[in-house]
């Protein structure tokens, strides 16, 4: 983060009006307060994108992309917060002045700045190698593998140098010291041998981050030889279960889904073949860090894992993580080739997207591939792999869902649509889970789920009609307070609105999401702002009993939460909470008036 201070950064913020900055990018229709337009963020015909003059804001309902001004540029153009504020100074005419330094936080900044630099450096470094004489063999070696000249420079694929320290003197030549060196991944500092190269004599794969800066590289023998892979080990800039190889590329995507495949090969030449949406997690295991991530890009997946066991297991590991963040999953079959470069290398992009439209739903997937486990022509066997797609079919929460998967099972095995779903009943009343077969079924995970979004939805509607109706805090004064606002960020924005509020004059949302310094945060704030109160508020009448049943909800369960936390023992501490909580009951006859003044 820059250290602009929070009045310079208001500034440029306010002489940046959000409406004529996005229509610059996404032309927009006027309908009420807001402004719609087609998100630019992900692939609709809707225009779910809506831009707020009043909050200074941009959402999408769609894909629940937002911010103010800056994240839109940072999220739209690539740009890093200083980035995005140097861009609106200008169109603005405001001056910038010098960032300020402060100590610590300052130090720790310059620092991954660094970082930042000396992996740029080193991507410039190698990218030249692979295009001079001593590159020849790399550049043939990718010429092999079928790259053309454009897909490496897209890539910034490069090569390292036979030599184990000409990195690490080059690098010094520009002035950065071994301290620094050592932190970044690429070279090892030896007391008595001096510095040398992580990387040498090899195929080079910078890996981006989401904004396009290098944060790591991958590097491949040519040939054979182990390992085939080296990569930069984790540094302060390189998170590996928060990287998604090819991410840089595939955010700008207009297709719905992301291909989530292995290898750095798959990746560039799917992009090459025309699949621009693809990606993968390196080495590591999909984490839930990357399921959040392409869950922020509104994306569904294609798992275009390898075909061998290794491929099959990672994607049984990956399946439960990517749903668990609410992402539909569908699995791509590449038989009989081992991964997606090769089978595009073997029949091309037609063919691959046939595939990918055949892909195959992924629940369907992991019980094709736990039949393998099952001896289909042994009745017994063939029972117990029932029962056991039965207890499956019982996780999912919904009966119309649950009865498609009978459906979609009966329909691929020898089994009638009644009896499979008898055995998944039978199973359900069983665990003591359903009681008949009409009940919707919801396991403890799932139940506190529905429960906590049931509880941030009412603590969202109640801080956006708070927005747009500031009238509405004469009412609802002394009844509700910041600390009732339970869920992440929440108390932090409902406290800086409400001394917005008590401070009277022109309310600033924008303003408070600008005092988020992480854009995931910046976006909840554009969320928290534009809570969907459709139906709710058609007449004044309907807003106040509307504002009334969602104050007592936010507060019944801040007082429940609040109870927890109690010690047994305080008694004085029970009595006052025994007391607050028969004030609640006064709540159902308090008076709500949207009248300011
Ligand atoms: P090639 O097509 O043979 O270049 O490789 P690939 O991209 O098909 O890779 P593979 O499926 O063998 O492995 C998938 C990914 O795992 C690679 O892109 C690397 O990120 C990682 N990987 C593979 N081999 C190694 C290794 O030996 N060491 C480490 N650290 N990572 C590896
Ligand atoms: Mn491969």
């Amino acid at each position: 983060m820059p250290f602009y201070s929070d009045d310079v950064i208001e500034e440029v913020r306010s002489r940046n009006d959000i409406v004529d900055v996005i229509s610059q990018y996404v032309r927009l229709q006027k309908k009420g307060a807001s402004y719609f337009g087609l998100c630019p963020f992900h692939n609709e015909k809707t225009g779910s994108f809506s831009v707020s003059p009043g909050k200074q804001m941009y959402y999408c309902f769609g894909c629940g992309a937002g911010g103010n001004v800056f994240t839109f540029l940072m999220n739209y153009e690539n740009y890093s917060f200083s980035e995005a504020m140097e861009a609106l100074a200008a169109r603005a005419g405001v001056d910038l002045p010098k960032q300020d330094v402060t100590g610590e936080a300052r130090r720790e900044a310059d620092r991954r700045n660094l970082l930042f630099e000396i992996n740029r450096e080193a991507a410039r470094y190698f990218y030249a190698l692979l295009r001079s004489d001593k590159g020849k063999r790399a550049l043939e070696y990718f010429k092999g593998r079928g790259l053309s000249a454009e897909t490496m420079q897209k890539f910034g694929l490069g090569y390292s140098d036979k030599f184990s320290d000409d990195l690490y003197r080059y690098l010094r030549s520009k002035g950065y010291e071994d301290d620094l060196l050592k932190d970044s991944g690429l070279i090892a500092i030896d007391e008595r041998r001096g510095g040398h190269d992580k990387f040498w004599n090899r195929a080079m794969f910078p890996i981006m981050d989401a904004n396009s800066k290098v944060i790591a590289f991958g590097g491949r023998v040519m040939g054979d030889g182990e390992p085939k892979y080296l990569n930069s080990p984790e540094t302060a800039i390189f998170n590996k279960s928060r990287t998604l190889y090819g991410l840089h590329l595939a955010r700008r995507t207009r297709r719905p889904q992301f291909i989530l495949c292995e290898g750095y090969m798959d990746v560039i030449s799917l992009h090459q073949a025309g699949f621009d949406n693809a990606v993968a997690s390196l080495g590591t295991a999909l984490t839930e860090g990357h399921a959040n991530m392409i869950k922020r890009y509104g994306k569904d997946v294609c798992l275009s894992y390898d075909s061998d066991g290794a491929g099959v297991k990672a994607a049984l590991r990956a399946i439960p993580i990517l749903k668990e963040a609410g992402i539909t999953c569908r699995v791509v079959n590449m038989e009989p080739y081992k991964d997606p470069d090769e089978f595009i290398k073997a029949l091309g992009s037609e063919a691959y997207q046939k595939r990918l439209d055949q892909a195959e739903n992924s629940f369907l997937f992991t019980i094709r591939i736990l039949e393998q486990d099952y001896d289909m022509n042994d009745p017994e066997s063939k029972t117990a792999f029932f029962h056991e797609v039965a207890g499956r079919i019982l996780a999912f929460p919904e009966e119309l869902e649950r009865n498609n998967y009978i459906e979609a099972v009966t329909a691929r095995y020898q089994i009638g649509f009644e009896q499979l779903r008898q055995m998944v009943n039978r199973k359900g009343v069983q665990g003591g889970l359903v009681s008949g077969a009409k009940k919707p079924l919801r396991s403890g995970v799932q139940k506190k789920r529905t429960k906590e979004d049931g509880l941030m939805q009412s603590q969202r509607l109640m801080l956006t009609w708070l927005v747009e109706h500031p009238g509405l805090y004469r009412s609802l004064k002394g009844h509700i307070s910041p600390e009732d606002f339970t869920e992440g960020i929440y108390a932090k924005v409902a406290g800086e609105l409400f001394a917005q509020l008590e401070e009277g004059g022109e309310l600033n949302p924008a303003k408070i999401s600008s005092g988020f310094s992480d854009e995931e945060e910046q976006r909840q704030v554009a969320e928290i702002f534009n809570a969907n109160v459709q139906g709710m508020e058609d007449t004044p009448a309907d807003l106040a009993k509307a504002v009334r049943e969602t104050l007592i909800r936010i507060r019944q369960e801040s007082m429940e939460q609040k109870r927890k936390r109690l010690d047994p023992a305080d008694t004085e501490g029970l009595a006052q909470w025994i007391k607050d909580r028969q004030s609640l009951q006064e709540l159902e006859k308090l008076h709500i008036s949207l009248d300011q003044g």
